[in-house]
């Protein structure tokens, strides 16, 4: 199959496009640089041995996603691209809906234009809000307590009605936990172009001794050792759950749901130790006060996705912190 990657230059774009092709399928991928950089594909071709294709620009832009889906025969889409960081979205909240619910909006019209009518979205495990039961599970209720997650259970919500109207739609919604880790090459990962929004890249630049020291945000929580408890999951272990999903989109109901994580759970203090014992790196780190909107504890039921996609995830915490280290000390 030929499956165009939209937002296929960014962070988890850009390890599915290698899954893709590992996969034995084509990644064509559509981005517009504004989180991520050119280069990126340049590395992606010297990991695939030879050159990926890409299109400079905006999935708002319905002409432009019409002729890549006509010209480059396009069988399915994964769309990556939308803006997530969370206090930006509180900040600005009509640049989110604008690039994520019209930018989802878009690609579905030029997709229905074109008839191409495979769909694999990624959203996020913060639809669930606050947990009302851990692990959470893909019936769990949803609730948005953000403009980033708004946007997110919009898209959802759209992409239900549209496979209910036309059962020629077939759509796989993703709910991604918390992606960590870098491709084992050192040449692609999380590279953030401002300031990080999740705490892998922290953890790195602490390490780095590019920030002082790493805020850890709560130690008064439920948790086993007071600080949050989140579900990490390798990056590479995530890209394969697209491939997975897919896979599946021609098969079972039209419209599939699956949450993409491990099942376990880890504070910010064991990762950290977690990392410090990967890497020999020393993470300075301060306690600070919880930060308002965090929720205690978030980790996924993962049954669903390993019984029905036949996916399971093959990397530990200590490989994510180690592929972490590799990507952010590689030579630059
Ligand atoms: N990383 C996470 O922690 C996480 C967790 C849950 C869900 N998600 C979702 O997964 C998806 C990918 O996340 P990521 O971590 O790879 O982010 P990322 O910022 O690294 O990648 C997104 C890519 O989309 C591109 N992009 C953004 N708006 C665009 C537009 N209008 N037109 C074309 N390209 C555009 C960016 O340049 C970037 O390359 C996003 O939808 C995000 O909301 C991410």
């Amino acid at each position: 199959m030929r499956i165009l990657l939209t937002g296929g230059a960014g962070y988890i774009g850009s390890h599915t496009a290698l899954a893709v092709l590992d996969a034995g399928h084509e990644p064509v991928l559509l981005d517009n640089f504004s989180n991520s950089v050119p280069d990126v594909v340049d590395r992606l071709g010297e990991i695939a041995g030879r050159p990926l294709t890409i299109v400079n620009g905006d999935v708002r832009d319905p002409g432009l996603v019409r002729s890549t889906l006509a010209a480059e025969r396009i069988d399915a889409v994964i769309h990556f691209a939308a803006s997530k960081a969370v206090a930006e979205s509180v900040a600005d909240p009509l640049s989110y809906y604008a690039n994520n619910v019209g930018g989802t909006l878009a690609v579905l019209e030029a997709m229905e234009a074109e008839g191409v009518r495979s769909f694999v979205f990624s959203s996020s495990a913060t639809v669930y809000g606050g947990p009302q039961r851990l692990p959470l599970d893909e019936d769990h209720p949803t609730q948005a307590v953000n403009p980033y997650g708004q946007t997110k259970l919009m898209c959802e919500n759209m992409l239900m009605d549209l496979v209910r109207a036309d059962r020629g739609w077939r759509a796989s919604i993703l709910r991604y936990f918390n992606p960590v880790g870098a491709h084992s090459s050192g040449l692609i990962g999380e590279e953030p172009t401002g300031i990080p929004n999740n705490l892998m890249p922290l953890v790195t630049r602490a390490a780095l001794g590019e920030i002082d020291r790493l805020q850890v945000y709560g130690t008064d929580y439920p948790t086993p050792d007071g600080t949050a408890v989140r579900d990490y999951i390798h990056v590479v272990d995530l890209a394969r759950g697209h491939v997975a999903a897919l896979d599946a989109l021609g098969k079972g109901e039209a419209l599939q749901l699956y949450n993409l994580g491990t099942g376990r759970g880890t504070s910010v203090l064991e990762l950290i130790a977690a990392f410090v014992q990967a890497t020999g790196a020393s993470v300075p780190h301060v306690t600070a006060a919880r930060r308002p909107g965090d929720v205690a504890a978030m980790y996924a039921a993962v049954g669903k996705a390993e019984r029905e996609l036949g996916w399971r995830t093959m990397h530990d915490l200590a490989q994510m912190c180690a592929d972490s280290w590799r990507f952010a000390t590689r030579p630059k």
